[in-house]
């Protein structure tokens, strides 16, 4: 007994000295790393080719059919081997090693990160506390693919004896942005019988507007929720079954309209759902990481579960690459640290990401939260406020509506903004030439954004129009483009399951691989707690049923406010 308590002891220890605690501004390579910024930091980027007719290929990398091009960033050789160096001393192959094999590097919430588990097609073991969970993972597996099979056949019946038409996924955050993101991107994969909706805001329009589009006989509601007490989503949840229950389904039929992904059991009983209908995951699976588990079952019924597999697929091959390759060979570590480069040292706060793909129109807002909500931290792994900058704002609409709408202060505002441009050779649609003018658009801002126009150009441009000299004095200075701003280009060959799959898990382990160097915890989220709390001691007051008593003056005015006008309607 005391043997084992010993040995459990000591385990404890280890879990929790897992990751290294180093300041990255305290390392040899971080004074190396500012030296070397002071030294390049005005070099413009048609220099760096200039010098190096290779760099094209020097700089670019390929994974499976993606090709990634970092060469119009402001870097040489010598700063990736600098970064090869800080990730070494940050202990990043260690950290890797302790995501991969179920170490608890989820320190304040004491949990594992398994995502890349969910995405094992190999299935080889992977232990957790003396248990393989890929044996309760592949039981889900079955039962998801039992499942969507039957919604996609026709053979699971609304109370009515119809076919399922409609999914309605309720969800938010993490339960939401990742199906929603992947059913948009893979539009050409949908099942034709089969619509997916995705209800997330406790905003009742959203509800009540997606409630329309369906039938109460047809369709089925997933009320997708880790927790399972979210609020918003067991609001829209309730709604949804009241609506179900007026429509004329009864008690009896909820079982064939309901379904829930949840980690909570209990929950999902006392909200009347079947437990035969609840598809589990666990703890270890971070929300924002979760389209790998369960919450990804309106995938397999709206694009079938051989799709959902092969972007299982997809993100398995990458986070192969990211466990194996080393710094130099490494896509997610190389983007991570061309992320650090510019916001540690560059001091950029924001990066842009701009899919040209329409479908891939949530890709940005996935990433906003998959970064913001990891890495918007600012107490280390020592419990010390950080003294440097940790994950930038992330952005990011879909070209080439961005172009005319905020590219302009890309090219000319006074941040310095690093953009990730993506794109596809081919396109699911063949329309006209709309796919290589999108791509030629693509490659024009990358070149437009790293050549910049310099004062002699435009100057001649304007004399070929043949302005006059006053003219030209007028305007010549707003005409100029400094260029110099980076961009990555990631060119894929389409946007097909696997390639998305890839894609997503590269972006993962970017984020992972900074809050490493960064020496944050980036699996919790305990900054969107506070919020949470005050809106749930705010609910009575709003409803005029509780005084405001004890609350600031402002939010005193507002209540009172909002009170008052609601009175006059
Ligand atoms: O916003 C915080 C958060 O906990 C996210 O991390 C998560 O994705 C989302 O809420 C939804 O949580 P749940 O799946 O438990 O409803």
């Amino acid at each position: 007994m005391e043997i084992c308590i010993s040995i459990i002891v000591q385990h404890s220890l280890i879990i929790y000295s897992m990751l290294s605690k180093i300041n990255p501004t305290t390392t040899q390579t971080w004074e190396k790393l500012t030296a070397h910024y002071q030294q390049i930091k005005d070099k413009k980027l048609t220099e760096f080719f200039d010098e190096d007719p290779l760099r094209f290929e020097t700089f670019s990398q390929r994974f499976k059919n993606i090709l990634i091009d970092f060469s119009k960033n402001q870097l040489g050789k010598d700063t990736m081997e600098l970064f090869s160096r800080l990730f070494n001393e940050c202990k990043i192959s260690e950290s890797i090693e302790h995501q991969f094999t179920g170490g608890k590097i989820n320190r304040t919430e004491n949990r594992a990160v398994l995502h890349t588990a969910l995405r094992n097609i190999s299935k080889s073991p992977i232990y957790l506390e003396g248990k393989n969970v890929m044996l309760s993972i592949n039981e889900v597996w079955k039962q998801m693919e039992v499942f969507s099979n039957k919604i996609i056949n026709g053979e699971h019946k609304g109370y009515t004896g119809k076919p399922i038409s409609d999914i309605i996924n309720v969800g938010i955050g993490g339960s939401d942005l990742g199906p929603q993101m992947v059913y948009e991107a893979l539009k050409p994969y949908h099942q034709k019988r089969i619509k997916c909706h995705y209800v997330s805001n406790i905003d009742g329009a959203h509800m009540a507007e997606t409630l329309k589009k369906v039938n109460p006989e047809t369709c089925l509601f997933i009320i997708a929720s880790k927790t399972f007490t979210t609020q918003e989503t067991m609001t829209n949840a309730n709604s949804a079954r009241d609506w179900f229950l007026e429509k004329g389904g009864g008690i009896n039929d909820i079982s064939s309209h309901f379904v829930a992904v949840s980690t909570n059991s209990e929950k999902v009983v006392e909200f009347g759902i079947d437990p035969n209908n609840m598809f589990v995951f666990w703890d270890w699976v971070g929300g924002r990481y979760s389209l790998w588990s369960s919450i990804g079952l309106s995938l397999c019924c709206g694009l079938g579960f051989s799709s959902y597999w092969k972007l299982l697929e997809g993100a398995h091959e990458m986070d192969i690459h990211f466990r194996n390759e080393s710094f130099e060979n490494n896509i997610p570590l190389q983007m991570a640290a061309i992320g650090i480069w510019y916001t540690n040292f560059f001091e950029a706060e924001s990066e842009a990401i701009l899919p040209y793909d329409q479908n891939m129109h949530r890709f940005a807002a996935y990433f906003q939260q998959g970064n913001m909500e990891s890495n918007g931290k600012s107490v280390d792994r020592n419990s010390k406020k950080v003294d440097y900058s940790t994950g930038p704002i992330i952005w990011g609409e879909p070209g080439t509506n961005g172009q005319h709408a905020f590219y302009q202060l890309i090219h000319q505002g006074t941040h310095t903004i690093p953009c990730d441009f993506i794109g596809f050779v081919n396109s699911h649609y063949q329309m006209g030439d709309h796919h290589p003018k999108l791509m030629a658009n693509f490659f024009a801002q990358t070149e437009a954004l790293m050549k910049g126009k310099s004062k002699i150009e435009a100057q001649s441009e304007l004399e070929a129009m043949g302005k006059t000299s006053n003219e030209i004095k007028e305007i010549l200075d707003f005409k100029v483009f400094e260029g110099s701003k980076p961009s990555t280009s990631i060119l894929g060959e389409i946007l097909d399951e696997k390639t998305l799959g890839s894609l997503i898990a590269c972006y993962e382990h970017k984020i992972f691989a900074q809050g490493i160097v960064w020496n944050i915890y980036s699996y919790d989220q305990w900054g969107v707690e506070l919020g949470k709390a005050l809106a749930n001691e705010l609910v009575p007051m709003v409803k005029g049923k509780a005084t405001s008593k004890g609350k600031d003056a402002s939010t005193i005015g507002l209540l009172n406010a909002y009170l008052e006008l609601s009175k006059s309607r």
